[in-house]
């Protein structure tokens, strides 16, 4: 690793402290520091806390079953609903109060407000249409929907009948879908005529229809019209439903909520890894819900009589788990909008938060330096006084950024939480308490009360505070993911091997490694510091360089490709890509196109790649090994340090030439 370290060192930034603001912590969820001694010593029955915060069906025998790691089970033999937790527990208590708020793009068309009635009608309504379709138990149902109240309503369906999503990101291709379809095997499909964007109303469906051609089995669909009038003139076809016309006909149904088991499966996310093949991530019922709902409490300090606004999409697992699945399972009003903050001006978000008196704000830190970018007058036009806690998540922000934020959009009233986490994860693991801890722009803060994590050398040994190391976990956690679906021993070697005795049945020889750089320091403040695999992170979303090469291979004219990421003032990561032609092939603009046309086709326009640099040659090292990290310090204009390694020095002044030509 002492190549990665000096390189994670460098990423190390001055920090400064703040104290959480006094009327915060007055009014906080959790303001009593005793509660990480608590959990530490009462550890793993601290998570009965998170536990009792659901209604169950049936208790729970054993808060954790630890036979067999690192396949742990949470809440053994309890029995609960997850759709019943976000809805039917509400009904009584706050029936008429808004669950939903959304905020379509054209400024003419009315928002939407289903309050917890009518959402818990729509659920029913759309688990009836589901179930009359044939969908069981265990079925995976594939969701490729933006922005839209039908996708909650879509996810808590599911839910209901026990039947696992797997929701696709909108912003991904046709085959991106296709590839998920298949890997899961999945047989429904729900999706869309089309959204509007910038003011466009895109056409959805023919993308989806693209991306059904490619799944290998028989697929039914559900197709809602978002568009109206501005629809693409889409004809569904004999195994395409339309949802208006489906829940119709359901109209007033009501759906028992099926009794799950805890560790049964409540959704699958696909996410990218090293290898070219997405991860389908496996969340259970009970783990994940319990995680999310402690955490929308004690992290986001939400309560129901909130209006949480989370600006992430559905389609990636911060929308699952703080826009759908936390607020609702504890009852608070959570916005959605579509579009982006851009449009029709950069005042979106600030109108959004002033006209729904929006009480905290979730967003990433790539959206941060936009605003930044902009300047604060657009913030400062308006009355942001309703909010009372902002939150970051997606990648490490730097302090300039998160003072940015602290200052310009919260007042210097409101606590800042930088979460650390991942799909994987299922919920927050690393972030202050806002109602307990100090602030350190730059640093997520300690691990969460019941968490360990540590920063260790290639050892496994911690390292001292200061040094940058791997950030890994220690002990399981309800909100673990619990498998990669159908693949468990890529679980274990892509999460556990680095780290674990993968011989031993002691949980105590079982880490969980992230893949993420780290440092902490003497107050237990662990800094992240970015990825140590081949993922990149652009505008915190996460890629996996891998599939991004395997696109670029994939077209005629190509011989090798390598993709690396290069800093980028605002998305964080940006995509670089280093590509070889064939003899014969013109390095030209055209084919450069035609690379760049190929990665969205492939995985969709947020893998675009900032620059195509044409080479001769790629730096390896004697043994052939492509040596990325050259390839990044090239593309971030970085001093190249010793080069003596490589077979082919040459290569790298020919390399960093032609990228300052373009
Ligand atoms: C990766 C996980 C967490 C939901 C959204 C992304 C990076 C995430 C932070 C943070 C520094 C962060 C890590 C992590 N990351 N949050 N607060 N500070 N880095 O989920 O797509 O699974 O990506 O995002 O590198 O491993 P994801």
């Amino acid at each position: 690793m002492s190549d990665d370290n000096g390189e994670l060192e460098a990423r190390l930034e001055e920090q400064e402290e703040f104290e959480p603001p006094a009327a915060f912590v007055e009014q906080a969820n959790v303001s009593d520091s005793d509660i990480y001694d608590e959990f530490e010593e009462n550890w793993p029955d601290c998570w009965e806390r998170a536990a009792s915060m659901l209604d169950w069906t049936d208790d729970y025998d054993q808060v954790l079953d630890a036979e067999n790691p690192p396949f742990y089970e949470w809440f053994t033999g309890g029995e609960l609903n997850a759709s019943a937790n976000c809805l039917d527990r509400h009904l009584e208590e706050r029936g008429d109060q808004p669950a939903i708020e959304w905020v379509g793009e054209p400024t003419d068309e009315e928002n939407v407000t289903l309050t917890y009635r009518d959402l818990y009608e729509r659920v029913n309504e759309c688990a009836a249409a589901l179930r009359e379709m044939g969908v069981g138990e265990d079925d995976v149902v594939t969701m490729y929907m933006p922005m839209i109240p039908q996708l909650p309503v879509a996810m808590l369906a599911c839910a209901r009948i026990g039947a696992p999503h797997s929701v696709v990101f909108a912003g991904f291709s046709a085959e991106a879908l296709a590839t998920r379809m298949n890997a899961a095997d999945s047989e429904y499909l729900v999706t869309c005529d089309g959204y509007y964007r910038r003011g466009d109303p895109l056409d959805h469906l023919s993308k989806a229809n693209e991306g059904l051609d490619s799944v290998e089995h028989e697929t039914t669909t559900v197709v809602v019209d978002r568009l109206g009038d501005d629809g693409h003139g889409h004809e569904l076809d004999d195994s395409q439903h339309d949802w208006d016309d489906l829940l119709a006909d359901h109209e007033g149904a009501e759906i028992d909520p099926v009794d799950r088991d805890a560790e049964d499966m409540l959704f699958l996310m696909y996410t990218s890894g090293t290898t070219g093949e997405p991860k389908g991530v496996k969340h259970t019922t009970a783990g994940y819900l319990s995680w999310v709902t402690w955490t929308s409490h004690s992290v986001l300090d939400i309560k129901p009589e909130d209006t949480y606004f989370c600006s992430a999409d559905i389609g990636w697992i911060t929308g699952h788990s703080y826009i759908v699945y936390g607020p609702l399972s504890l009852g608070t009003t959570t916005m959605m909008y579509e579009g982006t903050p851009d449009h029709p001006d950069r005042n979106r978000l600030w109108e959004i938060i002033e006209e729904y008196e929006a009480t905290q704000l979730y967003t990433a830190p790539t959206a941060i330096r936009s605003f930044m970018k902009w300047g604060h007058q657009y913030p400062d036009d308006h009355d942001l006084s309703s909010l009372r806690l902002l939150g970051t998540v997606g990648e490490p922000i730097n302090p300039r950024a998160w003072k940015w934020y602290y200052q310009h959009i919260g007042d210097e009233e409101c606590p800042v939480v930088d979460t650390w986490w991942q799909t994987e994860t299922g919920g927050h693991m690393i972030t202050t308490l806002p109602g307990v801890g100090k602030m350190k722009p730059g640093s997520a803060g300690p691990a969460l009360p019941g968490l360990d994590a540590q920063i260790v050398d290639t050892n496994g040994e911690a390292v001292d505070p200061g040094r940058a190391g791997h950030l890994t976990v220690q002990k399981p956690w309800p909100g673990m993911l619990r498998t990669l679906y159908n693949n468990d021993e890529r679980f274990v070697d892509e999460y556990w091997r680095e780290y674990s005795d993968t011989d031993s049945e002691d949980m105590a020889d079982w880490v969980y490694f992230p893949e993420d750089g780290a440092k902490v320091d003497d107050d237990g403040y662990i800094t992240v510091l970015g990825r140590v695999d081949d993922v990149l992170n652009v505008s915190g979303h996460r890629l996996g360089t891998m599939e991004i090469e395997s696109a670029i291979v994939g077209v005629e004219g190509v011989a090798e490709a390598a993709v690396v990421g290069g800093d980028h003032e605002v998305k964080g990561e940006a995509v670089y890509a280093y590509v070889i032609v064939e003899d014969g092939q013109a390095e030209s603009d055209e084919f450069r196109d035609e690379i760049v046309t190929a990665v969205e086709d492939a995985i969709g326009p947020i893998a675009r790649p900032e620059a195509v640099v044409f080479t001769p040659e790629l730096p390896k090292t004697r043994s052939g090994k492509i040596m990325r990290r050259l390839l990044e310090d090239i593309a971030n204009g970085d001093d190249i340090g010793d080069t003596s390694t490589l077979r082919n020095p040459e290569v790298v002044e020919d390399i960093k030439t032609t990228l300052d030509e373009e």
